[in-house]
C-alpha cells in the first residue's frame, strides 16, 4: 500500500478542460491506490456560481463512474466549490476561511498545493494575492503548481517567474512538463546510467547521432486560438523537446536527487550552441500542413487565418559545444497531422571503422549501424539492432534486433503523467518539473528560431498531411550524409 500523503488542493480553473479530463481522474488514481485516503479535500474555483453538490456531480462526470460506486463517492465527498474571480483580490480571504476550516475538518496539517490550471496572463496575479491573502500562511508546506506554457519568449518567461518568486521560492513552484512524467522518458536516466554498456558508450566517440521525434497524427482541434499563437517551436520544441534532449545529453548526476539532476540538466543545456541568423536559418525548418484527401489544411481549420503563417512542423540540429558531445548532432523534429502519433529517441552508434565482412568474393552487404530505439509513446520498451552472422554456410551479415517491450498488463498499470506529477509534488520531489534555469535557457535557444523566423516568409503549405513533414526536414540531415531511422516507405 502506498503512504498517505496529506494535502488541500486548491484548483483555479477546477471547471476547465484540463481539471475534468486529466487532473481529477489523475487523483482518483492516487486514491485508488492508497496515497489520498482520509486526509485531503479538494475546493476547485472558477467564476461560475457552482453549489459544492453541483460540482461534485462534475467531478463524478469525469470520473466516469455511478452514484452507486462507493468509492468513488466516498472520493468525491471530499470535493469543495468556491465561486472566485482569481483578480479579485478581496474575494482570496473567504477562500483562505474555506482553506482554514477544510484544514481543520480533514486534519490537514497546513499543507497546500495551489494548481494554476488557468490562462497563463493569470499566473502573477494569483501568486500574489494568495501570499498577500495570507493563504500561504498555514504551518505546513506550500507549493505552486504552473500549468504551460511558462511565457511566449526568455523576456516574458522572466517576468512571469520574477513574479513568482516575490512571493514563493524556487522549490515551491513546480513546473509542469507533462512529458517529464512518462514513464519512458524516466526511463532514460536507468537506461544510461544503470547500464555500464550503455553509459560507457554514451559519447561522441561511438554515437553519430541521436533523433528524437515527437510526431503528431492530429491537427490543431479545437485549440486554434490558443496554437495559431504559439507554433510548434514554443508549444512542443522550447518545453517538451529540450527537456528530453537535456536528459540525454547530461553528465551523470552527483545523486540521483531532483538537485543533482536539474544541475547537470543546466549544465548540458548551457552549452547548447545558441546560433546566429545564418546558422538558424540553415539549422532548422518549419512546415505548414496543406490539404489532404479528407483534411482541411491548416489555413482552413476554424479560428486559424486565411494567411497564417504559424508552423504546425519544426525539425532542427543542435549541437552541444562540449567534451561529451562535440561533433556529435542531436536531430530532432515534431508536428501536426503526420504519418502516425508516436515519441521515440534513435540512438545511432558510429559504423566499424573498418568492415572486414565486405570484401568483392563475399559480396557481403555493408554494415549498418548499431541504433538504440527507446520507443516511449504508444509502445513502451526499447530496441537495439546489431549485426549478427546469418544462418547457414557462407559468412554474410545481417541486422538483427534485440528487443524488450513493457507488456499490456504493466502498460496498464503504469500510471498517468498528471498522477505521476501530483504525486510527485506532495513528496516535494522536483526532479521531474523544468526549473527556472532550464526554462529560461531553452527559451534562449528558441528566442533566436524564432527571430530568424519572424524576420522570413515562409512558403506554406509545405507538406501534406499523413506524411513525416515537408521534404527540407529530409534534406537537413541528409545534407549531413544521413537519414532519419523512422522514415515512411523505407
Ligand atoms: P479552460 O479554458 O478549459 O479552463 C479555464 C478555467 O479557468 C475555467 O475553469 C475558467 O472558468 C477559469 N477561469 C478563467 N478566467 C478566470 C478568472 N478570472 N477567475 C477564475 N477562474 C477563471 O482551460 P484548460 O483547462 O484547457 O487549460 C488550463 C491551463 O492548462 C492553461 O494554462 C493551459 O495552457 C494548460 N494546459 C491545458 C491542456 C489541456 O489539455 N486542456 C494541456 C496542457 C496545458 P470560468 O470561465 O467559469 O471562470
Ligand atoms: C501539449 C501540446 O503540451 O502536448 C499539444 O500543447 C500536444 O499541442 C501535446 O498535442 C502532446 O502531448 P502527448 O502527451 O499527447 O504526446
Amino acid at each position: 500500500m502506498a503512504t498517505e500523503r496529506t494535502s488541500l488542493f486548491i484548483f483555479f480553473g477546477g471547471t476547465g478542460d484540463l481539471a475534468y479530463r486529466k487532473l481529477y481522474p489523475s487523483m482518483f488514481n492516487l486514491y485508488k491506490k492508497g496515497t489520498l485516503r482520509e486526509h485531503f479535500a479538494v475546493i476547485g474555483t472558477s467564476r461560475n456560481k457552482l453549489t459544492d453538490q453541483a460540482f461534485q456531480d462534475e467531478v463524478r462526470k469525469s470520473l466516469g463512474t455511478a452514484k452507486s460506486d462507493k468509492e468513488a463517492e466516498k472520493f468525491i465527498s471530499h470535493f469543495f466549490y468556491e465561486a472566485h474571480d482569481v483578480t479579485d483580490k478581496e474575494h482570496y480571504s473567504v477562500l483562505r476561511d474555506r482553506a482554514n476550516e477544510l484544514d481543520k475538518q480533514f486534519k490537514l496539517q497546513g499543507n497546500r498545493i495551489f494548481y494554476l490550471s488557468l490562462a497563463p496572463s493569470f499566473f502573477g496575479t494569483v501568486a500574489g494575492y494568495l501570499k498577500e491573502t495570507g493563504l500561504t500562511d498555514s504551518q505546513g508546506f506550500d507549493r505552486l503548481i504552473i500549468e504551460k506554457p511558462f511565457g511566449r519568449d526568455f523576456d516574458s518567461a522572466k517576468q512571469l517567474n520574477d513574479a513568482l518568486s516575490k512571493s514563493f521560492e524556487e522549490d515551491q513552484i513546480f513546473r509542469i512538463d507533462h512529458y517529464l512524467g512518462k514513464e519512458m522518458i524516466q526511463n532514460i536516466e536507468a537506461v544510461r546510467f544503470g547500464n555500464t554498456l550503455v553509459e560507457s558508450l554514451w559519447n561522441n566517440r561511438y554515437i553519430d547521432n541521436i533523433q528524437v521525434t515527437l510526431s503528431e497524427k492530429l491537427g490543431v482541434e479545437e485549440r486554434a486560438s490558443y496554437y495559431d499563437n504559439s507554433g510548434a517551436l514554443r508549444d512542443m520544441v522550447q518545453n517538451h523537446i529540450m527537456q528530453i534532449v537535456s536528459l540525454l545529453a547530461m553528465e551523470q548526476p552527483v545523486s540521483f536527487t531532483d538537485v543533482d539532476i536539474r544541475a547537470e540538466k543546466v549544465k548540458a543545456l548551457r552549452s547548447l550552441r545558441v546560433y546566429n541568423v545564418a546558422d538558424a536559418s540553415t539549422n532548422f525548418v518549419r512546415g505548414q500542413y496543406g490539404a489532404g484527401d479528407s483534411q482541411r489544411a491548416y489555413r482552413d481549420e476554424d479560428n486559424v487565418p486565411h494567411d497564417s503563417t504559424n508552423e504546425t512542423f519544426v525539425a532542427g540540429k543542435l549541437l552541444f559545444d562540449n567534451y561529451r558531445w562535440s561533433g556529435t548532432p542531436f536531430y530532432i523534429r515534431t508536428g501536426k497531422m503526420l504519418a502516425d502519433k508516436f515519441t521515440r529517441v534513435d540512438v545511432v552508434f558510429k559504423k566499424p571503422l573498418i568492415d572486414i565482412f565486405s570484401f568483392p568474393q563475399n559480396h557481403n552487404a555493408p554494415l549498418e549501424a548499431n541504433v538504440l530505439t527507446m520507443y516511449i509513446e504508444p509502445k513502451a520498451g526499447f530496441t537495439l539492432r546489431l549485426n549478427a552472422k546469418t544462418n547457414g554456410q557462407g559468412f554474410q551479415t545481417t541486422p538483427i534486433n534485440l528487443d524488450y517491450f513493457v507488456d499490456d498488463k504493466d502498460s496498464k498499470e503504469t500510471p498517468e503523467p498528471y498522477e505521476r506529477l501530483l504525486h510527485d509534488t506532495m513528496k516535494g520531489d522536483g526532479t521531474n518539473f523544468a526549473s527556472w534555469s532550464e526554462v529560461s535557457y531553452a527559451w534562449r535557444f528558441v528566442d533566436q528560431i524564432r527571430k530568424v523566423w519572424d524576420l522570413q516568409q515562409p512558403e506554406f503549405p509545405n507538406y501534406t498531411p499523413g506524411s513525416m513533414g515537408p521534404a527540407a526536414a529530409d534534406e537537413l540531415i541528409q545534407r549531413d550524409h544521413r537519414q532519419w531511422v523512422y522514415r515512411l516507405n523505407k
